[in-house]
């Protein structure tokens, strides 16, 4: 959909609201001819004495009565157009989250969170403004120069013809003004999301900016973008600067002349002095429209450069489609078959796997840094989708399950952490709001969380995060763990979630895992082997591919890098003993 289509559709969708909120404003407009046109008629009855005070004071209460309707009409208006606009604003907020939301996870990596923030926030403002103000202007301006031109031409043709002079002049200069203005528009919304981004970044990053000294490098980089961001906003703002002088010296300059040619025909009696007074009146109301023409004018090219990034995203379309089967549960267990994916970049590939995660079992994923751990489980999530080669849960093709009852049945620990900024209790609840005091209690203890819960100064009720207490590394990812568990899904996967906690509690809670929280079939990557002691079957990936599985035992025999990695996390650990 274009921007005009867009436009239009808009209006439709919510003519309920733009229709009263045009007709006020119209009434509005109509309404505020009438005053030069008494004001006119009384200056001539009074020239010729042909008005008594009953007249004089009839004329004021109806000039008051004018000022009453329109500020009454002024108000409706701006209540009918401007609720409109808002919910525009609102359905264009809530189509274009519901868009981003549907995206694969291969959609952030390459769209960076600040950008899309200020589409999400600033373009979306952009063009509800066109949509409410910049409508009433565009509305208001035409059906106003209409009328008072109609009024103009009623009192004196001749007049009018010398007032409209510089209106082709006004048309060219905005003709030359449009593609600069555009250009620099789409240029000023890409730096605010660029500049966003850099804020986000900083901010997140301010403890290894201070610790790295970051500060120069991060500001100039910060500066640079600010600079051209200043640049471009001060040329679109001088073209906006430059365009109010001009129409109002033209428009005065006119003035002089029809002083010299009105004045002239007051003088030569072939036209009244209210008639005159009355026509310079409505030059005044005609300048406003000249004026707005500008205003909207950049309003409309700001709109339309934020539409087309808005358009953007609204038009990617999202190539993991949902199946129409619904996943109830996994009774066979999950089995990829030669299955081989990579990256849109071609940076990491992983080639021809073939494992099995049986139901009820507990499955390591080994291997070192970058062989693809996350990439494997992402598969999993259908957060990808494979190149070749078939993942089945049940016997059936992944692909052809309801994502939505796909990702309900598994509980994902992702590798980072990511708590929301509320009390323990509601990071809980945000997974199940109804879960009952009986089950925190479980989760916590399953995840090894009870005791430093506890010792919080709100217990539970702690708030964490930016607002609240600071947990630890380790802290934060058995509560991530817990919040995964509320969940109670038949299948979990934990992406190295227990990296920063050691290794005696990680194999308690994993212990925990397999004894209080049986029958369900768990994925746990783990950069310490000891987590895979108990594990009834460990994938050990080599750069996208799988080098062996087995037990723990047969690994440490047959596989070369299991093996390479027992033995020094063996020594690291007698290391750790000694010292
Ligand atoms: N979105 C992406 N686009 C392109 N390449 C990616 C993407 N995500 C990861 N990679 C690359 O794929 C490879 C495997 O990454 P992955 O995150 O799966 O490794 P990993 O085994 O989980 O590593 P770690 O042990 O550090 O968690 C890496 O080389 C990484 O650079
Ligand atoms: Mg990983």
């Amino acid at each position: 959909m274009d921007f005009k289509q867009f436009f239009i559709s808009c209006i439709k969708k919510h003519w309920k609201h733009f229709l009263p909120g045009i007709i006020t404003l119209l009434i509005v407009d109509i309404v505020q001819l009438f005053i030069p046109l008494i004001i006119g008629d009384t200056i001539n009855r009074l020239e010729i004495l042909d008005i008594d005070f009953n007249g004089l004071l009839i004329r004021g209460f109806i000039l008051m009565g004018v000022a009453l309707i329109m500020s009454a009409m002024r108000f409706l208006w701006r209540y009918f157009i401007i609720l409109s606009a808002f919910k525009i604003g609102f359905e264009m907020r809530r189509d274009i989250m519901k868009k981003l939301y549907s995206f694969p996870i291969s959609f952030f990596s390459k769209n960076k969170t600040g950008d899309l923030m200020s589409i999400v926030v600033n373009d979306v403002d952009a063009v509800r403004f066109l949509l409410g103000m910049g409508m009433v202007a565009a509305f208001d301006m035409v059906i106003l120069a209409i009328m008072a031109l109609g009024m103009m031409i009623y009192y004196s043709p001749s007049l009018t013809l010398i007032a409209m002079i510089p209106a082709p002049l006004i048309v060219i200069i905005l003709y030359y003004f449009e593609g600069p203005l555009h250009k620099r528009f789409l240029s000023i919304q890409e730096l605010f999301g660029k500049i966003s981004v850099k804020v986000k970044e900083s901010i997140e990053g301010i403890a290894l900016i201070k610790l790295y000294r970051l500060y120069g490098i991060k500001n100039d980089e910060f500066s640079e973008l600010n600079k051209k961001y200043k640049r471009d906003s001060l040329v679109v703002t001088s073209i906006d600067a430059l365009y109010n002088p001009i129409v109002n010296f033209f428009m005065m300059g006119i003035l002089g002349a029809l002083i010299y040619y009105g004045g002239g025909k007051v003088v030569e009696s072939s036209m009244k002095l209210g008639d005159f007074i009355a026509f310079t009146r409505y030059l005044d109301i005609i300048v406003w429209p000249l004026m707005a023409l500008g205003w909207v004018f950049s309003l409309y090219q700001r709109a339309r450069s934020a539409y087309e990034r808005i358009q953007g995203i609204m038009m990617q379309e999202n190539n993991i489609i949902s199946g129409d089967t619904k996943l109830n549960s996994i009774e066979k267990g999950i089995s990829l078959k030669n299955v081989d994916f990579s990256y849109e970049t071609g940076s990491f590939k992983l080639e021809n796997i073939n494992v099995e995660f049986k139901k009820s079992t507990l499955t390591g994923i080994a291997g070192k840094i970058g062989c693809g751990k996350t990439t494997f489980i992402n598969l999993l999530l259908r957060l990808h989708d494979v190149n070749s080669g078939v993942i089945e849960i049940n016997g059936v093709d992944i692909k052809n399950y309801n994502i939505k009852s796909l990702r309900d049945s598994i509980a994902y620990v992702p590798q980072e952490v990511f708590l929301f900024s509320d009390s323990i209790l509601n990071n809980l609840r945000f997974a199940d709001e109804n879960i009952s005091d009986e089950e925190i209690k479980k989760v916590l203890e399953v995840s090894d969380c009870n005791e430093f819960v506890k010792n919080l100064p709100n217990g539970i009720n702690t708030v964490v995060g930016e607002r609240g207490v600071s947990l630890s590394g380790g802290q934060k990812q058995r509560l991530a763990l817990a919040r995964a568990l509320v969940l109670k899904r038949p299948f979990i996967i934990m992406d190295d979630c227990l990296s920063a906690v050691d290794s005696e509690t990680e194999k308690r809670i994993l212990e925990n895992l397999k004894e209080k929280w049986h029958g369900t079939t768990s994925i746990v990557v783990s950069h310490r082997l000891s987590a895979f002691f108990t594990a009834d079957n460990i994938i050990v990936l080599d750069n996208g591919k799988v080098e062996s599985q087995g037990n723990h035992q047969t690994l440490k025999e047959k596989s070369v890098i299991y093996k390479s990695m027992f033995e020094k996390q063996q020594i690291e650990k007698e290391l750790e003993n000694e010292l």
